[in-house]
């Protein structure tokens, strides 16, 4: 087995929240000591029981704030094993130099695959025929109700879920035109369309698939729900911010939009305890699911092999692809035949590759790597160097008054 500077079975990781099992499986088969709890903790216990952790993996629920990042004194990173990071404060984890993975799109295959469903499920009128049938009403009939084959599906926002849902669609009989504020390679046979006004005016199915940011916020509303064709259907499982959702609930009361499918709101409960409420609750035609786009075990699994694989990445060779608070390196294996690789995370201050360099001159060591990425707050050094040398320089570097952390990795 490789051999490191510090043991990987004196790693210790702490998998919070039931996070799936491939994960602890993958963590452990790298050599790690790894534990896993089933339920969030509290900042007060995270304080006692994540102390001391190496890693700390978490979902939505666990909050990590300033206060734990200033504790953990042993913390080397956070795998966020979900999409979002909200939760955590990335700013006091960057600055204690902890690198926070998440994996943002390994749910992309879900959230497509609910779109083109609900694609039918509206044109058909589904959702309405089986809460009629449910409650005894035997209500058959054609009126109204479309084959999607040849129908134009409009997409806004053509990234990991647009892109995708496009070929599928495509390979329903389904003409596909799409709205990006980037230029975007068309997929298949579908089309860039320059102005999202045209996409409306064309479309007969229109779907969401932007980030949440400023241009995105209210991007629908009276006016461009008015240039949709009537009788058309607007889908979003993007962010709940998107849609004006007054708008849309007189859209929909004034049928000029035969129906909707909506995921995400502007304001979703934060547990399945509370009572949701929006105004287009109890309108004909309009399927509303509660932010589950992403939520399959597949997606689940994915999240775990690509946050355990980041991390293990981490802890083995330095990199830190995919990383939302961190300078980004993705680095070559190191050559560990003759060869130390140190890893030195620094505030960003002018002199502290020099103050580095010196120290590596003066004690004579030969670099055979030397690999950096900053930003504004701080900056990530990685060095490889002669093996005999390598432990003088590690002790000298950390020491630094503008060193964060310092690791080495034989
Ligand atoms: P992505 O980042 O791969 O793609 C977003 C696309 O939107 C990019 O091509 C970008 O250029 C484009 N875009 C950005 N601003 C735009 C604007 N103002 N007008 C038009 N296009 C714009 O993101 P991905 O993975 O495809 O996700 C899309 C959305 O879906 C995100 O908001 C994400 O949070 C959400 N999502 C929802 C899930 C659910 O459970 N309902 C699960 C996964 C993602």
């Amino acid at each position: 087995m490789k051999e490191f500077s510090f043991p990987k079975s004196e790693i210790r990781i702490l998998l919070l929240e039931n996070i799936h099992p491939v994960a602890l499986e993958m963590l452990k088969d790298e050599g790690f000591n790894v534990e896993a709890v089933k339920s969030a903790l509290t900042e007060a216990e995270l304080l006692v029981r994540a102390k001391d952790v190496h890693i700390l993996g978490i979902r939505s629920k666990t909050k990590l704030t300033r206060k734990y990042f200033e504790s953990a004194r042993k913390l080397l990173s956070v795998g966020a094993f979900c999409i979002g990071t909200n939760q955590i404060e990335l700013e006091p984890a960057r600055s204690h130099g902890v690198p926070v993975f998440n994996a943002p799109f390994s749910n992309t295959r879900s959230v497509a695959e609910l779109v083109l469903a609900e694609i039918v499920i509206l044109s058909r009128q589904v959702g309405d025929r089986s809460q009629q049938l449910h409650k005894g009403k035997w209500d058959k009939s054609a009126v109204g109700c479309f084959e999607v084959r040849g129908k134009t599906l409009g997409i806004i926002g053509y990234g990991h879920i647009g892109s995708q849902l496009s070929v599928l669609a495509e390979s329903f009989g389904m003409k596909v035109v799409y709205y990006d504020i980037v230029t975007k390679m068309p997929i298949g046979n579908s089309r860039q369309i320059q102005k999202m006004d045209d996409l409306l005016a064309q479309s007969d199915f229109v779907t969401l698939h932007v980030p949440e940011t400023p241009q995105t916020k209210n991007m629908i509303g009276a006016k461009q729900l008015a240039q949709m064709k009537k009788g058309s259907y607007l889908i979003n499982a993007s962010r709940g911010t998107v849609i004006e959702i007054p708008a849309l609930s007189e859209s929909l009361k004034a049928k000029h939009l035969s129906g909707c499918a909506i995921d995400v709101f502007p304001e979703e409960p934060e547990s399945n305890d509370q009572v949701f409420k929006s105004e287009i609750q109890n309108l004909p035609n309009v399927i509303l699911t509660p932010h589950i786009g992403g939520s399959t075990e597949e997606a689940q699994q994915n999240i775990g092999i690509e946050v355990a694989t980041s991390i293990s990445k981490f802890i083995n060779n330095g990199s830190t692809t995919g990383s939302v608070n961190f300078p980004v390196v993705d680095l070559p294996i190191q050559n560990q035949g003759s060869s130390h690789r140190i890893l030195n995370i620094h505030k960003n201050v002018p002199g502290v590759l020099k103050n580095i360099n010196s120290i590596i001159s003066d004690v004579g060591a030969n670099i055979s790597g030397q690999y950096l990425a900053t930003d504004p707050e701080i900056g990530y050094l990685i060095v490889d160097l002669d093996k005999q040398l390598s432990e003088k320089v590690r002790e000298q570097v950390a020491a630094l008054s503008t060193s964060i952390r310092t690791r080495i990795l034989y």
